[in-house]
C-alpha cells in the first residue's frame, strides 16, 4: 500500500497499515508529513481536484501548507472552511457542508480531505459516507486525540439531541496523515486531553507501553518529537490491530471505550461547554473504571493507584472534583450512563480491568458497586 518506514522531508516517518482487505489503508506518522501530503494524497485523487475541509482555526494554521503541498504535487483543489466547535458536528453542519460540496460540483471520484480534529474528521467522514452514496476521503488529523483515535478505524458521524455520535456510518478513509509537528499549534490543555487516549492503549492491553509512558510520557508531552512519533505510531498500531479484528464493534473494538461509559456521563453533565474536554473525561472515566474493577476485587489496588499516579504526573484530572464549576450529582451520572449508546439489551456495558494492560468487556456489574464507586469519586 505504501513505502516502508523511512525519511520524508528530513524526518522519520512510520507507516502503520490498517489491514482491512480492499478497505485497508496506511497511517503515516511523522514530523512534516503535512508538507509531503500532496505526493501522499496524489494516488487517491484520481487525477481530479480534491476538496479540503477544515475549520476556521485550522485554516489559519495549516491550510496554506496543505494547499502548497497539493499544488506542488500537481493536485488541484478547493477548500471549504467550516465554523470551529462541536456544534458543527450536527445535522445543520452536515447539511451546510453537503450544500457547499454540491455547489463546488463533487462527483463520485472526488476525494475529500478532512484537515482537523475529531469534529471535522467525524463530520467530513460522514459527509463522504453519504454524499453520492459514498466517496473517498483522507484524514489529516491535527489533534493528538484525532491522531491516536478518531481518525483511524472509520467511525464517522454527528451528534443529535439524544446524544453524541448517535447518527453515523462506518466509512474507512483511504489514508491517514498524522503530522507530529503540527501538534505544536495545539493549546496545551487540548494536547494533554489527547494524551489520556494514549494512556488508554497501555491500560487496555499493552502493559509494556504503559510502563514506557511512565518513563517517557512526561518528556513526550513536553514536546520530544521522536517520543511523540513513537507513542502515536504505537497507539495507531494498537488501534489498527483492534479494528482489523472487529471493524464494526461486534466485540473486541468495544475495549477502545475504556473510561468512556463514565466519561460520556461526566461530559454530558458538564454540558460540553469547555469545562471538561473529552480526553479529560476519559482520564477521569478510566480512573473510575479501575476503581470499579478494584471494588469488584478484579484488579489489584496498586494498578489502580499506578494509573492515577501517571495521569497526575502529566497533569491530567483524575477526579470529578478536579473540574471546576460543575455541580455533580451521582444519580444524574448513573442515569446518563443508562442512555449511553453502549447499552446492549437494556444492560450497561463496562470495560473493566484485571490490571493495567488486561481490560475486558462485561455487563456484569452490580448496581451497588457502581453506585459506591460514583459516590466515592464525587466525594474524593
Ligand atoms: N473511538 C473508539 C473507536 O474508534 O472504536
Amino acid at each position: 500500500m505504501s513505502d516502508a518506514d523511512g525519511m520524508e522531508n528530513g524526518s522519520e516517518v512510520e507507516v502503520v497499515p490498517v489491514s482491512l482487505g480492499t478497505r485497508g489503508y496506511d497511517i503515516r506518522v511523522g514530523a512534516r508529513v503535512l508538507a509531503g501530503a500532496g505526493e501522499a494524497i496524489k494516488p487517491f485523487a484520481n487525477g481530479r481536484r480534491v476538496v479540503v475541509v477544515c475549520d476556521e482555526n485550522v485554516a489559519d494554521f495549516h491550510l496554506d501548507t496543505l494547499a502548497a503541498s497539493l499544488g506542488a504535487a500537481g493536485v488541484g483543489g478547493e477548500a471549504v472552511v467550516m465554523p470551529a466547535g462541536e456544534s458543527t458536528k450536527s445535522f445543520n453542519g452536515l447539511s451546510g457542508l453537503l450544500d457547499r460540496l454540491f455547489e463546488i460540483g463533487i462527483e463520485r471520484r472526488t476525494l475529500l480531505v478532512a484537515l482537523g480534529g475529531g469534529v471535522i474528521g467525524d463530520l467530513v467522514g460522514f459527509a463522504a459516507a453519504v454524499a453520492l452514496r459514498g466517496i473517498d476521503f483522507v484524514q489529516v488529523p491535527t489533534t493528538l486525540l484525532a491522531q491516536v483515535d478518531s481518525s483511524v478505524g472509520g467511525k464517522t458521524g454527528i451528534n443529535v439531541e439524544a446524544g453524541k455520535n448517535l447518527v453515523g456510518a462506518f466509512h474507512q478513509p483511504r489514508l491517514v496523515l498524522a503530522d507530529t509537528e503540527i501538534l505544536e499549534s495545539l493549546p496545551w490543555r487540548e494536547f494533554l486531553a489527547g494524551y489520556a487516549e494514549v494512556v488508554k492503549y497501555g491500560a487496555i492491553d499493552d502493559r509494556p507501553f504503559f510502563e514506557w509512558l511512565e518513563e517517557h510520557g512526561p518528556a513526550m508531552v513536553k514536546g520530544d518529537i521522536d517520543l511523540r512519533r513513537e507513542a502515536i505510531a504505537r497507539c495507531c498500531r494498537s488501534k489498527a490491530r483492534i479494528v482489523a479484528d472487529d471493524e464494526r464493534e461486534g466485540g473486541v473494538r468495544a475495549l477502545l471505550n475504556l473510561g468512556h461509559t463514565f466519561g460520556h456521563a461526566l461530559e454530558g453533565a458538564a454540558g460540553y461547554d469547555g469545562r471538561l474536554l473529552h480526553g479529560e473525561a476519559v482520564a477521569i472515566g478510566m480512573v473510575m473504571a479501575f476503581a470499579l474493577s478494584r471494588r469488584m476485587d478484579l484488579c489489584p489496588g496498586q494498578d489502580a493507584e499506578r494509573l492515577v499516579a501517571h495521569l497526575k504526573a502529566v497533569g491530567l484530572p483524575t477526579r470529578p472534583g478536579d473540574v471546576s464549576g460543575v455541580h455533580w450529582d451521582a444519580a444524574d451520572l448513573i442515569r446518563r450512563m443508562g442512555s449511553d449508546k453502549k447499552v446492549k439489551d437494556g444492560m450497561l456495558t463496562f470495560i473493566l480491568a484485571r490490571g493495567i494492560g488486561d481490560s475486558f468487556i462485561t455487563q456484569d456489574v452490580p448496581a451497588e458497586a457502581l453506585e459506591a464507586v460514583v459516590a466515592e469519586a464525587l466525594a474524593s
